[in-house]
């Protein structure tokens, strides 16, 4: 995967030395409660481990995911996720829709500066470079603070769908043409 470089940020690949970071990310309710359906806290170190792993396997020629490093500091902000949403459905797992989705997840400690919206709008910039048309973002109706990344990254609100995730979100589509 390709590392990106912002005025601020590092996005680099997850390493297993990540795992006590993503585990403390993780297994925040803050962090977790609009994400999954139901939404659910990791309780083990060794989900960190495993997710990890899974991150890193990724076998995508432009979908992956990022750890986000402050340049200042060293320390881990959160992730930068650029990959296939799944599709509302019956089947477990839910089969992909085809759609690339971009998401974040950053720790508490580093909200509030600009962090998200400016790794993401890296990451979209990337994903534009490497030949992706559109990219959507899904958030829950009531989860104001992703809703704005999007916005501040340039992506537009198209309204409500039940198009992935068997979940009702607010749906923000941006194209390689915008
Ligand atoms: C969604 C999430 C990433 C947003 O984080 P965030 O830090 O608010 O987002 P940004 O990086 O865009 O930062 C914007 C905030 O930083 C402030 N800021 C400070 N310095 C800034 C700078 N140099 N540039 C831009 N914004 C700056 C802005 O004023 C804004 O604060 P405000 O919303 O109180 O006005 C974070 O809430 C999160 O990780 N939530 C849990 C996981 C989650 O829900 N993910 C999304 C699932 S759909």
């Amino acid at each position: 995967m390709q590392n990106l470089e912002t005025d601020r940020l590092i996005l680099r690949a997850w390493e297993q030395d990540d795992a006590d970071f993503a585990f403390d990310l993780y297994s925040r309710w803050e962090v977790q409660r609009f994400i999954g359906n139901p939404a659910q806290i990791m309780t083990a170190r060794s989900q960190a481990v495993e997710r990890i792993l899974a991150w890193r396997q990724m076998d995508h020629p432009v979908h992956a995911v990022w750890a986000v490093q402050l340049k200042a500091t060293g320390q881990l902000a959160g992730a930068l996720l650029l990959k296939s949403i799944p599709a509302s459905g019956g089947s477990v797992p839910l089969q992909p829709s085809g759609d690339t989705e971009i998401g974040w997840h950053f720790h508490p400690d580093h909200w509030g500066h600009g962090y998200a919206s400016e790794a993401a709008a890296a990451v979209l910039e990337y994903a534009f470079d490497n030949g992706l048309e559109e990219v959507v973002a899904v958030t829950a109706p009531t989860n104001l603070a992703s809703q704005k990344v999007c916005e501040r990254i340039g992506m537009r609100h198209t309204g409500q769908t039940s198009r992935y995730y068997n979940s009702l979100c607010e749906l923000f589509v941006v194209t390689a043409a915008s």
